[in-house]
């Protein structure tokens, strides 16, 4: 097993990344526009830095504190040429705001679009590639999340998109500083197939809206390989639909963006946000809170703080959750389950249920591993419940010992997220990757096990 495991790891394709060593697990942080819009000032970003750390979200990786649109005065220095923030909004300007963020132990981003103007009405970066560059630089800049608004028809193949996208990419590139590039180019014409090179993390689809699976005609595509109008309004389990095909062009460095989180803002509830959360940490998204982190419920702050959760996300085996299986319910919706390889002999799976009523559910650890064959999958494997708490109050209770099939509840529009790890040595032994013995629980052997 163990040489056929190497064969097929040595068939993919290796690719390199943008060189700028950022990014190697998907980046975590917070951005003001799903919450904010342009109602934004410098107050807004200070205090929510301040309140990333008073909850403690630092700790867990959310480290980058993102200005989106709306930030830019009505034109540019009429001299230079060179960006200029609106006074009225950031009396200090843009460079105290970074310096506060870093004073905090934080790093700070900024957004502009490759068009002539940013979505929100603007001035844009595009030809003004240098300027803005080195202007974001010297302003302390960390994070570039660049747009996609009145590219003036500087799109519609991939090359036309990487040469406009691959211009930023080489300005940020050349001013010296480490600055995390985030293109936001919504899927158009395949980022993940040209952008692995230039850029951090490329979104894969039109902008999430805060519910569940409401249908709308402005997020048109139901696939973004072809998709010719990305459009917004995009309810979050359409984004995870859209993902599924996708994560084979992931990895270090170069991640599908399935846009800014949702949890929080009000349009979904617990089980919804537990979805949202516990999809976009297994398709290896960049996790960017877009609630108002100064102001938030203890059921928010739950999930958004769930560290067994955030720790798939940041495990560093780099690929992306697969879809094992989609089948539909006669309610309508469909069941769903992702597995996702970890290090250290560690697996994790996800069922999820977008059927608008409760679901109990047959799994078979054969499609869990379907990827390391069916001797590897008919072992014993150690559960634990990435949504239960311990006794000691950490997430990841353990839930038994699992072979064959088994059963699990899912409630409607609920996540159930179990991490795996054999029972036995044995079945480890054919996966020599790197030892660690805490990745390894000793227990019975129960066959019959209900979640
Ligand atoms: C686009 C982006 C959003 C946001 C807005 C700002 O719609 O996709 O994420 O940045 O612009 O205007």
């Amino acid at each position: 097993m163990a040489r056929k495991l190497l064969a097929l790891v040595s068939a993919v394709p290796v690719v390199v990344a943008l060189n700028n060593g950022l990014a190697l697990t998907p980046q975590m942080g917070w951005n003001t526009w799903n919450h904010f819009g342009c109602g934004i000032n410098q107050d807004t970003i200070v205090n929510s830095a301040k309140a990333l750390i008073s909850n403690g979200l630092d700790k867990l990786g959310y480290e980058y504190v993102l200005v989106d649109d709306c930030w830019q005065a009505d034109a540019r220095d009429p001299d230079t040429g060179a960006p200029v923030e609106d006074k009225s909004k950031f009396p200090d300007g843009i460079k105290a705001v970074a310096d506060q963020v870093h004073s905090l132990g934080l790093k700070f981003g900024i957004y502009s679009s490759a068009g002539t103007y940013t979505c929100g009405g603007k001035f844009g970066s595009l030809d003004y590639e240098e300027i803005d560059a080195k202007t974001y630089a010297s302003w302390g800049v960390d994070y570039l999340k660049y747009d996609n608004c009145n590219n003036e028809g500087r799109a519609g193949t991939p090359q036309i998109s990487y040469e406009r996208y691959n211009n930023m990419s080489q300005a940020l590139n050349a001013t010296g500083r480490p600055i995390l590039y985030s293109m936001c180019n919504w899927g158009e014409d395949g980022p993940w197939n040209f952008a692995v090179n230039i850029a951090n993390s490329w979104r894969i689809s039109g902008d999430i809206y805060d519910n569940f699976d409401r249908y709308d005609d402005r997020c048109p595509c139901t696939s973004m390989l072809d998709c010719k109008l990305a459009g917004f309004h995009c309810a979050m389990s359409r984004i995870i639909d859209f993902s599924a095909p996708l994560g084979q062009k992931a990895g270090k460095g170069h991640w599908n963006d399935l846009d800014m989180l949702e949890v929080g803002n009000g349009g979904m509830t617990y089980d919804e946000y537990v979805t949202h959360f516990s999809m976009w940490a297994l398709a290896k998204s960049p996790l960017i809170l877009g609630n108002d982190v100064t102001d938030m419920s203890d059921e928010t702050k739950q999930i958004i703080t769930n560290d067994a959760i955030i720790a798939v996300n940041k495990d560093t085996n780099g690929s992306p959750a697969i879809r094992v299986w989609k089948k539909p319910v006669s309610q309508g919706g469909d069941i769903q389950l992702w597995s996702i390889t970890l290090v250290n002999y560690q697996w994790v799976f996800a069922v999820l249920n977008t059927s608008p009523v409760n679901q109990t559910v047959d799994i078979s650890l054969l499609d869990v591993f379907i990827d390391q064959g069916s001797s590897f999958g008919s072992g014993t494997f150690t559960l634990s419940d990435l949504w239960q708490k311990d006794s000691s109050g950490n997430w990841g209770a353990s839930v038994g010992n699992a072979q064959g099939t088994f059963t699990v509840s899912v409630n409607s529009h609920a996540t159930r997220v179990f991490k795996a790890v054999p029972a036995s040595s044995s079945s480890r032994r054919e996966f020599e990757t790197v030892d660690d013995p805490h990745a390894y629980y000793p227990g019975g052997d129960s066959r019959e096990l209900l979640l």
